[in-house]
């Protein structure tokens, strides 16, 4: 008879995780699909909730820079055409990415414009063109504002134990934008000296 293998100690959970984990996996959250990638609803609902914020801020600045890529004006029409274009394009990829992660955790993403519009902590532009500086510094503080909202959910997701929602964030979404910030902030006419 072989000898009966032993069996390695299960690693005992973090608080955080623990205190999440109170609802078995097999009974589901109400609004989240069950979903075999061992986190129970509860947290998988946590994550879906911060990646929906995420997911109306990334909409609305992908929005904001085709805005400005179709309004400006100005002696630095062309390079900041192509710039917001860009940066637009970079958002879109995200907007995917996000969208289909809440999929995947179970959840339903948010999609069309008025429920993005009534949650989005990015202040709604006016519908006018602006000037090219007020446009830069719109873009400024959008950024900062969705990065700060990015940060905390990456937080929230890490402690909960989501790793795969904490890599997202703080991966391509935290770097995407603070990569464009900085970006942004270099076309500012203080921006050589105050965001060097
Ligand atoms: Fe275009």
């Amino acid at each position: 008879m072989p000898a009966p293998v032993a069996l390695a100690p299960r690693r005992p959970r973090t608080p955080a995780t623990t205190a999440l984990a109170g609802t078995h996996p097999a009974r589901e959250h109400p609004g989240i699909a069950r979903r075999s990638i061992a986190l129970s609803s509860a947290t998988r609902a946590l994550s879906v909730e911060r990646l929906n914020q995420i997911m109306a801020d990334t909409m609305t600045l992908r929005d904001l820079y085709k805005k400005h890529h179709w309004q400006v004006n100005g002696p630095n029409f062309y390079p900041l055409h192509l710039l917001y274009d860009k940066h637009y394009t970079e958002q879109a990829a995200l907007v995917d990415v996000i969208g289909e992660r809440v999929q995947m955790l179970g959840g339903t993403t948010i999609a069309m414009a008025p429920d993005v519009a009534a949650i989005t902590v990015v202040p709604r532009p006016p519908r006018e063109r602006e000037d090219s500086v007020s446009q830069l510094r719109r873009l400024l503080d959008a950024h900062e504002k969705v990065i700060d909202e990015i940060r905390q959910a990456a937080r929230t997701t890490g402690e909960a134990g989501d790793a795969g929602s904490n890599d997202l964030l703080s991966g391509a979404v935290l770097q995407t934008n603070e990569m464009q910030s900085w970006f942004i902030s270099q076309h500012l006419p203080e921006g050589p000296t105050a965001h060097d």
